[in-house]
């Protein structure tokens, strides 16, 4: 599913840009090589890489947990 539609950035997209370190969507444009256009994408993107960093919290713990 496409996050940014103007300039055709997909989740799994976002989700590689803040793996590599990307913490604001400035950082997901630029880590895609692409610049932001209308800006409507700015919360979905947002909401996303929180989503994306909480869950790369959650991995170790619930590992950890089932040891
Ligand atoms: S939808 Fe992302 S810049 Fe327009």
């Amino acid at each position: 599913m496409y996050i940014c539609i103007c300039r055709a950035i997909r989740e799994r997209e976002v989700d590689a840009a803040v793996r590599a370190g990307a913490r604001r969507p400035a950082d997901v444009f630029r880590a895609c090589g692409k610049s932001p256009q209308c800006g409507s994408c700015a919360c979905d993107m947002r909401q996303r890489i929180a989503d994306t960093i909480s869950q790369e919290q959650a991995g170790p713990q619930m590992l950890m947990a089932a040891d």
